[in-house]
């Protein structure tokens, strides 16, 4: 005999199964050549969620999840911002460049473009960027289904910034196309950035793979394909900040450049596990199904995050665009 208890149970599992599945419209799986990318990469940890936090394997407990699969989409999700600011020229940078949100282009059923068109002469060069509303992130693990342009002459990031010294990169250069760049940047002047050259995946600029980076607060594991390749323990960055996708160049050696045709990016999907340093969750009950928010921003999704972390206040793109100035991107210049 079923409890009343029990079925009361069973009841809010089923209804909340429902939710979670209805927020999940056909993740929409990739073409059949694409099964072996599945298997060796973004796996999903959904199962372990406990209402409160999602168990990731050799990374730990995170409360916040969000998955996008961004060939089901026309439009961005609410959780990104696409960055307008520009970012001045120097000595170590022949031209400024700008992020225009014109530049990445969404539509159902192909992957996100991120363009650095080809051919521009004019200064700044017209480059663009994507940063999470949140601020606060403390603590990572952040994957990206991408497939780096054949074009010479920009860099593709795919990181974690708060300033110029809390900050962790996966960096690929479009002309160095046979290694990928591992960073933690120096916590402190003189410090020296801890930096790592890769050896890329063979068939990086024709197909999908998976750049995965794990920030913690013990240091910053780097994955390809779901393959741990590399651990920085080094000037690991222990600020909270933003999570960030790019495509950029200044025309100096680290990016080449400017490209001589259309350099596109192509972002399949973006998944992130993280806390939140300014969202209190020390209150959330394990398994508790009232703490459970599972809300579908536009198809294909999925943000789940417990319900303290639902009244935080996201940040303002003007927030983030006051925070950052140009001498914040003194880092990538030391990058040569
Ligand atoms: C995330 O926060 C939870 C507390 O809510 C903590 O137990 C966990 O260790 C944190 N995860 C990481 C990777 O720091
Ligand atoms: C970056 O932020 C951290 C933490 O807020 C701070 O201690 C550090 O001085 C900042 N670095 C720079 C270069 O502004
Ligand atoms: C990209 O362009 C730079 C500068 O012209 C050149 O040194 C580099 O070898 C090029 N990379 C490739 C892959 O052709």
């Amino acid at each position: 005999m079923l409890s009343f208890e029990t079925f009361l149970q069973l009841f809010l599992l089923t209804t909340i199964a429902a939710v979670i599945a209805d927020a999940t419209p056909s993740n929409s799986r990739p073409s059949a050549s694409d099964n072996s990318l599945d298997a060796r990469s973004a796996t999903d940890v959904d199962g372990t969620f406990d209402g409160c936090h999602y168990q990731v394997e050799g990374a730990g407990a995170f409360s916040n999840h969000f998955s996008f699969d961004f060939t089901t989409m026309d439009t961005l999700p609410d959780e990104f911002i696409a960055s307008t600011y520009e970012v001045g020229s120097g000595p170590y940078a022949p031209y400024a460049h700008i992020f225009n949100p014109d530049n990445i282009v969404l539509g159902t059923g192909q992957p996100m473009q991120m363009i650095v068109p080809g051919g521009q002469t004019a200064d700044p060069l017209d480059t663009c960027q994507l940063v999470t509303r949140y601020d606060d992130i403390l603590y990572a693990s952040v994957r990206t289904v991408a497939q780096v342009s054949p074009v010479n002459g920009t860099v593709h990031g795919f990181f974690m910034y708060m300033n110029d010294t809390q900050e962790t990169d996966i960096e690929i250069r479009t002309g160095d196309p046979g290694h990928v760049h591992f960073t933690n940047q120096q916590t402190h002047p003189g410090n020296g950035e801890t930096t790592y050259a890769v050896a890329a995946p063979s068939t990086m600029t024709s197909a999908f793979h998976e750049y995965r980076y794990d920030w913690l607060s013990t240091g910053t594991n780097f994955y390809i394909d779901g393959v741990l390749t590399l651990t920085i323990t080094r000037n690991n960055p222990s600020s909270p900040g933003w999570l960030m996708w790019n495509s950029w160049s200044n025309g100096y050696a680290w990016t080449y450049g400017p490209p001589l045709q259309d350099n596109i990016l192509l972002i399949r999907s973006v998944e992130a596990y993280f806390n939140r340093s300014s969202v209190d969750t020390s209150n959330c009950e394990p398994s508790a199904a009232t703490s459970i928010r599972a809300t579908s921003t536009s198809a294909g999704a999925r943000v789940t995050t417990n319900a303290a972390a639902v009244s935080s206040r996201p940040t303002s793109a003007a927030d983030i665009e006051t925070t950052k100035t140009d001498a914040d991107y003194d880092y990538y210049w030391d990058c040569t």
